[in-house]
């Protein structure tokens, strides 16, 4: 079963949208497989973001990933990395579609609310980053 790594960051936590992101989810009809808060460290934010190394916004979306709690989930479903994709919307909430959490929540391109895996070895990476695989739930 496809699995994908979503993760509400810190301005969507501290804005109170954990629970409106995670309901978009589930009534599409996907299943959590696993969830956590966390602070982020320096050390996994550049891991996770290392497709982004050197590019002129890398350092400040370091800043803000690592600036406040984040809840990091694993979602379950037929299609579910190309679904949740659509469900957030384009990185830029100007761009995105309407009725997408980015365009709906979003700020601005670095405050766009949500990560989300986008294709099926960032989804593996990422999920393992994360989690271990015995917090990962049948
Ligand atoms: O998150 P997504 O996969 O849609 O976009 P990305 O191109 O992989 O970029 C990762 C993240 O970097 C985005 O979600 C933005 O928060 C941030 N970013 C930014 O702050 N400024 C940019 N010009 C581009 C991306
Ligand atoms: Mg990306």
């Amino acid at each position: 079963m496809e699995r994908t790594f979503l993760m509400v960051k810190p301005d969507g936590v501290e804005r109170g949208l954990i629970g409106e992101v995670i309901s978009r989810i589930e009534k599409k009809g996907f299943r959590m497989v696993a969830i956590k808060m966390l602070r982020i460290s320096e050390e996994l934010a550049g891991e996770h973001y290392a497709e982004h190394a050197g590019k002129p916004f890398f350092d400040e979306m370091l800043s803000f990933i690592t600036s406040g709690p984040v809840v990091a989930m694993v979602w379950e479903g037929p299609g579910v990395i190309q679904s949740i994709r659509e469900i957030m919307g384009a990185t830029d909430p100007a761009r995105a579609e309407p009725g997408t959490i980015r365009r709906d929540m979003g700020t601005s391109i670095s405050r766009n609310v949500v990560h989300g895996s986008d294709s099926p070895a960032a989804a593996e990476r990422e999920i393992n980053l994360f989690f271990k695989d015995s917090e990962l739930l049948d």
